[in-house]
């Protein structure tokens, strides 16, 4: 049975439609909805039964845990050991797209946490997505809205051609903002971690908390995958992605003349470089020159790439520095193969 599709306004959620997704999520069912950063995969983080469903739909690995999404500070207070540096960062970045990973405490069944001694926790800024956890009561256990290591979803039209009936509901409130994932922080030890660099930059973290440590501690477990020996293909659109070292149009052209249909990424210099080209057998896309314009752009790009049937992606390596640090970590895991 397909997935029940509804329209739904981003700014101002009507109540009705929220309230029929809030029942479909509190009869233990699955529902796509719109963030700020991509779309998520939403069940009742208290029901065991409907997280499962979420591992099943994605064919994601059990041991990956989930992001736990609440209201605010204080309903995470509930599901952890919160502390004085969680309430320094939720009070500067919630709600928002920053993820704080703390000790789990209370009800949040194991299979959220993959079993570990710890829960993910973000308060979400799309109204959307704050008005279907008021409405169900409960916090919610939301991935992105994607099949396990697939480019996630910035539009409702990604979740359909990906998850079509195999979730019970998807949200449409159109395009996402933000375009990449939230930033996860772990507090559990001594220093905080960046497990996952995304929108609010390690800058913007040490601005209010001080040094924070790339990547996870190893000895302590934290799941995630660190450093760049051990990434994970994640991210990863259906062609073949290669970062140039230098503008990639050579290596773009030299892909088309191999007969490759090729995806040519590269970064807008000035106005003019800023129109999109194309020749035959090669879509050329100009991202914007900032980080947070390039990360909006991104991942609807290597869809519009998945749909055209491009074999071959080139990307033009983007600027070093902190801002463009998660804008890396995607870019070298959809390379990773
Ligand atoms: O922007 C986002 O964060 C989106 C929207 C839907 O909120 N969600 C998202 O979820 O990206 P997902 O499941 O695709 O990524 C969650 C990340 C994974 O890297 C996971 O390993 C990490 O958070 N994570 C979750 N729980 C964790 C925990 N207890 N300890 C360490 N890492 C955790
Ligand atoms: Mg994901």
């Amino acid at each position: 049975m397909p997935s029940a599709y509804l329209h739904v306004d981003a700014l101002n959620p009507q109540p009705g439609v929220i309230a029929q997704a809030a029942g479909v999520l509190l009869r233990g069912g699955l529902v796509a909805f719109p963030t700020e950063t991509v779309y998520g995969l939403g069940a009742n983080a208290l029901d065991s039964a409907a997280v499962e469903k979420i591992y099943l739909a994605k064919g994601r690995p059990s041991r990956n845990p989930l992001i736990v999404h609440v209201l605010d500070a204080d309903q995470a207070r509930q599901l952890c050991d919160w502390s004085a540096t969680a309430d320094s960062l939720a009070a500067q970045f919630w709600p928002g797209p920053l993820t704080l990973v703390l000790p789990r405490r209370g009800p949040i069944p194991d299979i959220v946490t993959g079993g570990g001694p710890t829960v993910a926790l973000r308060s979400p800024a799309h109204p959307v997505a704050r008005a279907l956890i008021a409405a169900a009561g409960a916090p919610l256990a939301a991935p992105s809205a994607n099949p396990s290591t697939a480019v996630s979803a910035t539009r409702a039209e990604h979740v359909r051609s990906a998850l079509d009936g195999k979730i019970d509901m998807i949200l449409d409130g159109g395009q996402t903002a933000g375009g990449i994932e939230s930033t996860v922080v772990s507090l559990v030890g001594d220093r905080p971690r960046l497990l996952r660099p995304g929108l609010v930059t390690k800058e913007q973290l040490e601005a209010v908390i001080g040094h924070v440590v790339v990547g996870a501690d190893q000895d302590a477990g934290e799941g995630v995958l660190p450093s760049p020996g051990l990434l994970a293909r994640h991210y990863a659109p259906h062609g073949q992605l290669g970062l140039a070292p230098d503008d990639g149009h050579e290596r773009a052209l030299e892909l088309v003349r191999a007969g490759h249909r090729v995806g040519w990424l590269r970064l807008a210099r000035d106005e003019a470089s800023a129109r999109p080209f194309a020749v035959e057998r090669m879509k050329v896309f100009v991202l914007p020159a900032d980080a947070a314009g390039y990360a909006a752009r991104l991942y609807d790009v290597l869809h519009e790439l998945n749909a055209w049937g491009a074999d071959r992606i080139i990307v033009e390596r983007p600027p070093l520095g902190e801002a463009w640090l998660a804008i890396h970590d995607r870019l070298t895991r959809a390379a990773a193969r």
